[in-house]
């Protein structure tokens, strides 16, 4: 969703927020725009579409400044064109904003604004927050720093916003709620950003700013306070995150680069927590909770898109190995009634980006309820990381590509590392399953390395489809998980429409879509439902379906059957979906690429939702 990229210090600040903003385009945008301020001016440049159309406007422009914010903007309030983009000024053009977040009580400060007689450049909730800033410290007389409490103590909702004013080109004043919002600091300067990306390669030191905290810059001089005036000492942290991985490294695009990665992904996932060969098995986040884990009445998985399709996964690896008894949630839909949730219930939060609005409102209502929550977040710091108990990161490395590919399967491994661990601890497994287990775990990178012998295949396949107007993905046990991700990633960043089901509910009803135009692709891997799913691909192929099968290695009885098969090497049936998902990535990148999509930032689109 959008992006905020702030700096102020001894360089050109322009080219700066401008790479900036390009770094954040990953997270979905529809507009973008930059104010600068130099010689007492204060300038905004904005423009509807990509930061490359804001750049090529402002080509040949000699920008000096030192101190700007710049925007990538998400509409909510306001269709994207060039008015709606951030930065917005204040009635008097002296102070000007950037903001992510939703203000939900503008309307009201608007009218009340209008009546004082300000007048409004566009429809968005941000140019109403930067009016009514100007509004309280006209009032009030104070300083700008005191008026922009006083406003973000009125208003409702969630915000990261950087303000700058003409009158003080030595000061930006940053305030979160709700809304990521990270502060780096390099010598002399400070950079502000709503994740890290756009200030690694400048910094490693930075300070993530909390709810309801304000931080100021002034002469060079950082302050954290929260809204009450009470100061805080900035916890400095160092960023783990390496540039290359935000890099296409030679890549067409980030996602084809994020699915090869896989086998280094999940390595690292499982890195210094599993050592197979001495039958070891640490979860550092978690052991001090693993009695409560394994004490447990019920676990509640919560998540959204393909963070609740790991949490699917994850249901049968608990209940199967872990003997609990699990549910797994739309988030969206979990903090919209009145679930029945105790301090005898563990919930586990899945998110890639640790910053879905949805999935934090969920483990706030848990928590409220007296449920343990438990974190499984790729983005270290985030929010949802910091508001649950504990919790095991997925180390899967930044995901810049909006359709989710390595995130998934890293969750899906830590999950399988909390299932095993959490059965051992209850008892509930064999010594011989948990070994089998953790050494499978340890052979799942080269596994998955082994699909990628398949990647021209599959873009033959890919070649083949590229025109399909539907499609159909069908799984049974941990593969149904499997085929609603790959459902999903096809109509992402393909828009392909496409529907996952469970094999057998095909009768019930979808069957009667399959015809000599309906591609359906079946995980049809040797499991314990091998025969099962073969019946299913017969009755579609019964009716001129047109059926692609992930099958096991080796097998030869389902090549005959079907139109195309893509092969997988044999895992434990437990950990399929982590090989059994790799050619479905494949397959939607392929066909995408084919369709001429913008693969890495779908319309409509955003990396991180942060609002409802
Ligand atoms: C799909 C995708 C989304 C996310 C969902 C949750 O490719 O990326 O469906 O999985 O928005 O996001 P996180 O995991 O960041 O909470």
């Amino acid at each position: 969703m959008c992006g905020i990229v702030a700096y102020i210090g001894n360089r050109k600040a322009y080219p700066l927020i401008l790479k900036g903003l390009k770094r954040l385009e990953y997270r979905g945008y529809d507009s973008s725009g930059i104010a600068l301020l130099e010689n007492n001016k204060l300038n905004i440049y904005k423009k509807k579409g990509k930061v490359a159309d804001l750049e090529g406007e402002l080509a040949g422009k000699d920008l000096q400044a030192t101190i700007g914010i710049g925007h990538t903007r998400w509409a909510t309030h306001g269709e994207p064109n060039d008015v709606n983009a951030h930065p917005h000024y204040s009635n008097n053009r002296k102070l000007s904003i950037i903001h992510n977040g939703i203000i939900e009580n503008y309307s009201s400060i608007k009218q009340n604004l209008i009546k004082k007689g300000h007048i409004f450049l566009s429809d968005t909730d941000t140019e109403v927050l930067i009016h009514f800033i100007e509004d309280i410290q006209w009032e009030t007389g104070g300083s700008l720093e005191s008026a922009v409490k006083l406003a973000l103590k009125e208003v409702v909702g969630a915000y990261a916003i950087v303000v700058m004013s003409v009158d003080n080109p030595r000061q930006l004043i940053a305030a979160r709620k709700g809304s990521p919002l990270v502060i780096g600091i390099g010598v002399d300067e400070y950079f502000f950003a709503s994740d890290a990306t756009p200030i690694i390669e400048y910094t490693k030191n930075v300070v993530y700013l909390d709810d309801y905290e304000v931080a100021v810059v002034n002469d060079g001089k950082l302050s954290i306070q929260n809204l009450d005036n009470t100061e805080t000492i900035p916890y400095i942290q160092k960023l783990e995150m390496e540039l290359d991985t935000i890099e296409k490294g030679g890549y067409e695009h980030f996602m084809i680069k994020e699915i090869f990665e896989q086998p280094r992904s999940i390595t690292d996932s499982m890195r210094g927590r599993l050592h197979a060969g001495e039958g070891q098995l640490l979860l550092g986040g978690l052991n001090n909770h693993l009695d409560n884990l394994a004490a447990a009445n019920r676990i509640v998985i919560v998540g959204c898109g393909t963070s609740w399709h790991a949490g699917l996964v994850a249901e049968y690896l608990f209940e199967e190995l872990a003997r609990v008894n699990v549910e797994v949630e739309y988030a969206s839909e979990f903090r919209y009634r009145n679930p029945v949730i105790n301090e005898n219930d563990i919930v586990i939060a899945i998110s890639q980006s640790g910053e879905t609005a949805d999935t934090l409102a969920a483990i706030e209502l848990a928590k409220s309820k007296g449920a343990t929550i438990f974190g499984v977040c790729n983005v270290v710091g985030s929010s949802i990381a910091r508001a649950t108990h504990a919790g095991a990161y997925t180390h899967a490395g930044p995901e810049i590509g909006v359709a989710s590919t390595k995130a998934f399967t890293a969750q899906v491994t830590v999950l399988a590392l909390m299932a095993i661990a959490v059965a051992k601890r209850k008892g509930t497994i064999s010594i011989e399953t948990y070994q089998e287990l953790l050494l499978e775990l340890e052979a799942i990178p080269a596994k998955v390395q082994k699909v990628f012998e398949n990647a021209s295949k599959i873009k033959e396949i890919a070649f083949i489809f590229t025109y399909a107007r539907n499609f159909i993905y069908l799984g049974r046990g941990l593969n149904f998980p499997v085929a609603l991700e790959g459902a999903l990633k096809l109509k992402e960043i393909s828009y392909i429409h496409a529907e996952g089901y469970p094999a057998a509910e095909m009768k019930h009803g979808p069957i009667a879509l399959i015809d000599e135009d309906m591609p359906v692709v079946f995980l049809a891997t040797k499991d314990s439902s091998y025969e099962k799913i073969v019946s299913n691909i017969q009755e579609v192929k019964a009716r001129k379906g047109r059926v692609i099968a992930i099958i096991t290695e080796g097998d030869t009885f389902i090549p005959g059957i079907v139109d195309f098969v893509i092969e997988v090497p044999k895992t434990h049936e437990l950990l399929t979906p982590l090989v059994s998902v790799i050619p479905l990535q494949l397959l939607s990148y392929y066909i995408a690429v084919m369709r001429g999509r913008n693969v890495d930032q779908p319309r409509n689109l955003a990396k991180s939702v942060t609002v409802e």
